[in-house]
């Protein structure tokens, strides 16, 4: 029996991953296997691997690797490059790197003795309270509600190309019985999940809600990233559902940033076509963007107008309707396509519960391209 993908049921998108019979550990599917595995993840966007508890850093990164021949698979480097943890990021406190994998970061929540090597660390989930404007009442947390934390792509987003997959491993999860709920501050609609789900958008499904008029749009607009995006937002707070910043004035100069040059700046699409599949999904990180240039006229829009732009063409995607949130059962390997998905952090954490994950990716050796639309390649990353 060959490997099969089981489309989930009630939900927009995603699939379960039956293995061949005989494989434990995929990382060592035969190329036949790997084909089908490959294609399930483009097709569903993102898929689980049921009781995989066990696998190794090391074959959650060979794995990882095999689906990006252009990723740097000597390099030691996971998919944000030196300045993950620099002391002003937004990403500082997200996790720890396994000694002896280090493309392989543990994240999670609560005191653990040890792990792969790791011994007596704390991790912290993150969490709406430290990121968004206006965070939730502590009334609010205790009658169950979350937020969805950030809306993201997995990328450094400065030098390093997006990662084409990200692998996340669940080793210690809340039980599905821990049931939490996201309220829409604007349409009040009310969304369950399980603590500390991990919800997705299809970045297609995206795209597809927009009119005909948005996307031909879209599809010829170059999204400038500002350079260390991280750092550059590191003062600044996002809107509640997650989907970007909120503007009041508090980024970094560029002068305040670790130094940056023009040519490892991210100019990239806002619309990306799928190699595999050739769907055009709608991809863009709305916290860490700069500028939106047009390509056909050369306008520029301003920060704050930037991100009020794709907060317009974002919003409609988020709906409850369109996001899957996936409930972890200990051991699932969940392989999502990040270049063709927004994912995000949920679930309120107190500093005693336990949340233990593997994760990894790899910055890709090649951006993300909108097909029969190049970006505009002579514009320059202007100052605040
Ligand atoms: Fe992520």
């Amino acid at each position: 029996m060959s490997l099969k993908a089981i489309p989930l049921t009630n939900a927009p998108f995603g699939a379960t991953i039956q293995l061949p019979q005989d494989a434990t550990d995929p990382s060592l599917l035969g190329q036949e296997d790997f084909d089908l595995l490959e294609k399930a993840l483009h097709t569903y966007k993102v898929i689980v691997i049921p009781d995989q508890k066990n696998l190794s850093p090391r074959s959650q990164y060979v794995l990882t690797t095999r689906f990006d021949e252009t990723c740097d698979k000597e390099g030691k480097s996971y998919g944000h490059g030196k300045t993950f943890r620099h002391k002003d990021s937004v990403l500082k406190k997200d996790g720890h790197t396994v000694p002896s994998q280090p493309q392989v970061q543990i994240i999670g929540n609560g005191h653990w003795e040890e792990d792969n090597g790791l011994k007596d660390f704390d991790l912290t989930q993150p969490s709406q309270r430290t990121f968004h404007k206006d965070t939730l009442t502590d009334e609010q947390t205790a009658a169950g509600q979350t937020r969805f934390y950030r809306w993201h792509i997995d990328s450094a987003l400065y030098e390093l190309s997006p990662p084409k997959c990200t692998t996340l491993l669940g080793i210690h999860v809340p039980g599905a019985d821990e049931q939490q709920k996201i309220v829409y501050e604007d349409t009040k609609e009310e969304f369950s999940l399980t603590k500390g789900a991990t919800a997705f958008i299809s970045g297609a499904i995206a795209f597809n809600l927009l009119s005909k008029g948005d996307q031909e749009l879209a599809m010829n607009t170059t999204v400038v990233y500002a350079p260390h995006p991280y750092i550059f937002i590191g003062r600044s707070k996002a809107t509640s559902d997650g989907l970007t910043m909120v503007s009041e004035g508090k980024e970094l100069s560029f002068d305040e940033l670790p130094e940056w040059e023009e040519s490892k700046v991210k100019k990239l699409p806002l619309v990306w076509t799928d190699p595999i599949t050739g769907e055009h999904s709608l991809q863009v990180h709305g916290c860490c963007i700069f500028n939106l240039v047009r390509n056909k006229t050369g306008e520029r829009l301003g920060l704050e107008e930037s991100r009020q732009e794709v907060y317009r063409l974002m919003r409609p995607a988020i709906a409850p309707k369109h996001v899957y949130a996936h409930s972890w059962t200990a051991g699932d390997l969940v392989l999502f396509s990040n270049r063709q998905l927004w994912h995000s952090v949920t679930g309120e954490f107190s500093k005693d519960d336990k949340r233990l994950m593997h994760q990894c990716n790899i910055a890709s050796g090649e951006d993300p391209v909108c097909e029969g639309h190049p970006v505009a390649s002579d514009i320059k990353v202007r100052n605040v």
